[in-house]
């Protein structure tokens, strides 16, 4: 195991600003709640940080379409994200924009760091370009016939139906996205970041542990084609930041998005007193920490340390890289009912559902997820409902109705109880890999020894059969002790019932503090805690979203 900083910058990967929250995305962000809430149960400062990037052509294309400006659409889906998030708990210290002050500062600043060093570099470049709409075509604007197997409607680079590259002039019958006009050739001098300068930094940096090795064999295969130079620039109209002594060349989106986690933090910082600096100099050792998707690896093993580097700004420490998430098996799509968004997820269920099935499918590997609805149904009434739940209100009642409230001051099975503790350290390095999965199984397992504890002592028959109250204290005692474990060890994962839970039990749960059993202390009466679900509400979804 790794040791973890005592102070951590967490991010996740900015959502476009040009669409809603959607559960693929809610995958990322609940993978990096819980390990953040995990990391603040064991005393570490992290400050976990997002926001919208708000740059790039299909936002000022929407915004035409709307007949608006793109700085009031982003406004309004900034709120929107922002929403979604806390929604599901994701618990962001900032939820900031990449099109701020800061974001232009920085971004003004590396770059002209970069320019100074020589890693900017001219050169001319022909590019497609639409008459009608006076406007530069991004890959993803030109559409054609595929010049292999022949589809229609295929985009610039690739072939979704054969799965061939090609470049865009290969097309045949080649048109605008936007205007369906012919494009023609336009050349254009534009800035480029010499990637390739950086290859043996790079090399050094993906060997030293900071990626997993799946994900670095797929770096690797890059580096053997040779890195290539990156073309920054993006020429008006562009929504994004102008570059510096140019009139009409605006930075990639890309480019000031990288630098978005810097600016992100600065603002954070400001607002709450915390040395940047500390963070982001060159020979920091604080932790550095990005959840992404596995299909923007590129950006960010190549891209994003090189630019850190050549502008004297230290590395990430590490890049948590994940798989896709695939709907009843199928990639989440419109046509076929399975693009589901994080408010339409949240009319029919819990969000603490979806972060516990996450969480029993989620390791560090960057294999897809799939949901299930069926195993998910399975999952949270078996797991959730059944067994954890089910624990505290088998014995709370006796508790409640004979007792006062008052748990026993006696723990009569403290061996039994110290088995519980010991998978403290297992649980703990679990959910520190990110390999929840395996969280939850000792969780369950626990659980289950704990229900056969229960129903072995059999409390509904000692009052009956025995007539003996101390021992129902006792064995109920040792039923809220272990539900009291179980909760803690569960606590990233389920913030929702876990307020519910500390309501419940009348005290806060702490992961130091499990080594103390619950004695001679008082809680309240029983409320159910958490709702079964049903086939009813997945039907629903399934039936709805085609309409979204
Ligand atoms: N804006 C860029 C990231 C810039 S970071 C400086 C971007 N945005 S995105 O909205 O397309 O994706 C944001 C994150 O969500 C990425 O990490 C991406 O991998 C993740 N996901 C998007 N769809 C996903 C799934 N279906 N499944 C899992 N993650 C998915 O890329
Ligand atoms: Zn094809």
């Amino acid at each position: 195991m790794c040791e973890i900083p005592d102070k951590l910058l967490v991010t996740c990967a900015f959502p476009y600003a040009n669409g809603p929250i959607h559960l693929g995305h809610m995958l990322e962000h609940i993978q990096a709640d819980i390990w953040v809430r995990y990391q603040r149960m064991r005393n570490k400062i992290v400050y976990f940080i997002c926001a919208d990037d708000a740059h790039g052509t299909p936002i000022m294309i929407n915004a035409r379409k709307l007949n608006c400006n793109p700085e009031e659409i982003i406004i309004t889906i900034n709120n929107e994200h922002q929403n979604d998030f806390s929604n599901f708990f994701i618990s962001y210290d900032n939820y900031y924009s990449t099109h701020s002050e800061e974001n232009k500062f920085f971004l003004e600043l590396i770059y002209n760091k970069l320019k100074k060093k020589g890693f900017i570099k001219k050169r001319i470049i022909s590019q497609f370009f639409d008459l009608e709409k006076n406007i530069f075509l991004p890959d993803r604007f030109i559409k054609g016939t595929c010049p292999k197997c022949k589809s229609k409607d295929q985009y610039g680079d690739n072939c979704e139906v054969c799965g061939i590259t090609y470049n865009p002039t290969e097309l045949i019958n080649l048109r605008s996205v936007i205007s369906n006009s012919i494009p023609i050739i336009r050349n254009s001098e534009h800035f480029f970041f010499d990637l390739p300068f950086f290859s043996n930094i790079l090399l050094l940096w993906i060997n030293s542990g900071v990626i997993q090795k799946q994900v670095v064999n797929k770096i690797k295969e890059w580096f053997d084609s040779g890195l290539k130079e990156w073309d920054i620039t993006r020429d008006a109209p562009y929504f994004g930041f102008k570059i510096p002594d140019t009139i009409d060349k605006f930075f990639y989106v890309w480019f000031d998005a990288s630098i978005g986690y810097m600016s992100t933090f600065k603002n954070l910082c400001d607002k709450k007193n915390i040395n940047f600096d500390e963070f982001w100099n060159k020979n920091s050792k604080l932790g550095i920490y990005h959840f992404i998707g596995k299909d923007i690896v590129y950006f960010h093993s190549l891209f994003l340390p090189s630019i850190l580097d050549g502008s004297d700004y230290r590395k990430p420490t590490k890049l948590f890289v994940h798989g896709y998430l695939t709907i009843n098996g199928k990639k989440m799509s419109k046509s076929r009912g399975t693009f589901i968004t994080a408010s339409f997820y949240l009319k029919y269920f819990d969000p603490d559902c979806l972060r516990y099935y996450f969480a029993t499918k989620l390791s560090s590997n960057i294999e897809d997820i799939d949901l299930n609805f069926n195993e998910f149904i399975y999952r949270i009434n078996s797991d959730i409902v059944n067994k954890v739940v089910n624990l505290a209100s088998r014995t709370a009642n006796f508790i409640s109705k004979y007792f006062n409230g008052f748990l026993s001051s006696n723990l009569i099975d403290p061996v039994l109880y110290q088995d519980f503790i010991n998978k403290e350290k297992i649980i703990g390095e679990y959910y520190s890999s990110r390999n929840y999965s395996k969280v939850i199984r000792e969780i369950i397992n626990l659980t289950d020894i704990s229900n056969n504890y229960i129903d072995k002592k059999s409390p509904w028959k000692i009052l009956k059969e025995k007539g003996e109250v101390q021992e129902l204290q006792d064995v109920c005692t040792m039923g809220i002790n272990f539900f009291r474990v179980l909760s803690t060890y569960l606590k990233p994962v389920l913030p929702g019932l876990n307020k519910r839970i500390e309501l419940f039990l009348n005290i806060e749960l702490l992961w130091d503090e499990i080594n103390f059993p619950l004695l001679n202390h008082k809680i309240n009466k029983f409320k159910p805690l958490f709702n079964r679900i049903n086939i009813f509400q997945i039907n629903k979804i399934f039936n709805t979203s085609k309409n979204i």
